[in-house]
């Protein structure tokens, strides 16, 4: 079948797998019968012949300069997502002391923590949840109670579900609750990665999934400080142990071929698009824009304090709740995809990751002034 009309595409709001920039797909339309002359997809051809090993690597260049990743740290191209992390972590970075610190600041780092206890000693450093077990803040630093025996200390810089966020960079010097300066920090970054700067050296180690900000799913992002490689648990998968990994250019196993020829696409082009910087700007305009219209009304409403709100998921509630079907049937009617929010806090939750156009949340945002017309 042939169609010359142009394909139909929506704002797609989903908070992953998500969006992917239009012209990466076009590009990976366009190669999928014949890539590089070759006559087969990228798909059916080996990881170790020499045009995929190069695709690879382009992919990890590109990353690397996109994030202006250290010298010292090496990028690893893994499967298991970021739930697998939250097993494989530990098995990497728990011993010899057997035990580490989870900050705890909505769903995510509550079921890493959980995770991890199944292989040593964790330590809940704070849990950010109020009565109601709903994330809004940072829980306070006074708060915080470090084991300074940990391993390492974990964090998650962006709730995607509760749409709560960090910059993850934390002072874990002040009295009484000193932690050792060398206390590595793990962060997951799933739902943030290249969506605005990170000084990649204030961590031990960075990781996520890539559905959402990098390509589709199936590829796990690692970016570890290489003096921690080598403390794997002996009985750690060999397919896992970032040591390993690193020693064979994350090709010890059949890496996910295809997800990383389209981050690679996506990676050049965020370069296109001037880089993670001038992202982030946009992005910066497209939750301002989103947050600023939920303030303005009491139609809708956001309850995540200012300084901790998520430019990556923004969540809101409609005050009528008996409203919530109708939002959704209206907003799929007029082209805005998948902006039911988690089950397990309800209302609604537009993710505008770097593939989300500024027009697409003015379309949101023009649709939700509407609605509020009709309905308020
Ligand atoms: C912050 C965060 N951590 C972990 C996960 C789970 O990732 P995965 O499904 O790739 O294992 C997600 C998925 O939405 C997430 O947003």
């Amino acid at each position: 079948m042939t169609s010359h009309q142009a394909p139909h595409r929506v704002f797609n709001f989903s908070p992953g797998p998500a969006a992917l920039p239009t012209e990466v797909l076009e590009k990976a339309a366009a190669e999928m019968l014949d890539w590089r002359g070759m006559g087969v997809s990228v798909m059916e051809v080996s990881h170790r012949g020499k045009d995929f090993m190069e695709v690879a690597a382009k992919a990890s260049h590109d990353f690397r300069s996109l994030l202006k990743i250290p010298e010292d740290y090496a990028v690893l191209f893994m499967q298991g997502g970021a739930i697998g992390e939250n097993g494989i972590v530990p098995l990497n970075l728990m011993l010899p002391q057997g035990k580490a610190n989870y900050l705890i600041t909505g769903q995510w780092s509550a079921r890493s923590a959980k995770e991890a206890s199944r292989y040593g000693q964790v330590q809940i450093v704070a849990n950010g949840a109020d009565a109601k077990g709903r994330y809004q803040r940072l829980p306070t630093r006074s708060d915080w109670q470090i084991d300074p025996e940990g391993a390492y200390f974990h964090l998650c810089v962006n709730e995607t579900i509760d749409g709560l966020a960090f910059d993850g960079l934390i002072d874990r010097g002040d009295a009484p609750f000193q932690a050792p300066a060398a206390m590595p920090v793990v962060a997951d970054v799933s739902s943030t990665i290249l969506s605005e700067a990170l000084d990649v050296s204030q961590f031990g180690v960075l990781y996520g999934g890539a559905q959402k900000n990098i390509g589709p799913a199936g590829l796990t992002f690692v970016i570890v400080r290489k003096d921690l490689l080598g403390r794997a648990h002996p009985l750690c998968p060999s397919a896992f142990n970032y040591q390993i990994v690193a020693e064979n250019d994350s090709m010890y196993n059949t890496p996910p071929t295809y997800s990383i020829y389209l981050a690679g696409l996506v990676f050049e082009w965020l370069i296109a698009q001037g880089g993670v910087e001038s992202i982030a700007k946009v992005n910066a305009q497209k939750a301002r824009l989103l947050y600023d219209t939920i303030d303005q009304t009491d139609f809708y409403y956001n309850l995540v304090e200012p300084a901790y709100r998520s430019k990556m998921n923004v969540c809101f509630f409609l005050r009528d709740e008996t409203l919530n079907t109708q939002f959704l049937k209206e907003s799929q009617a007029s082209g805005l995809l998948a902006l039911k929010g988690h089950r397990l806090v309800g209302g609604m939750r537009a993710s505008i990751y770097n593939a989300m156009p500024l027009a697409g949340v003015e379309a949101l945002v023009a649709f939700m002034k509407a609605f509020e017309k009709r309905y308020g």
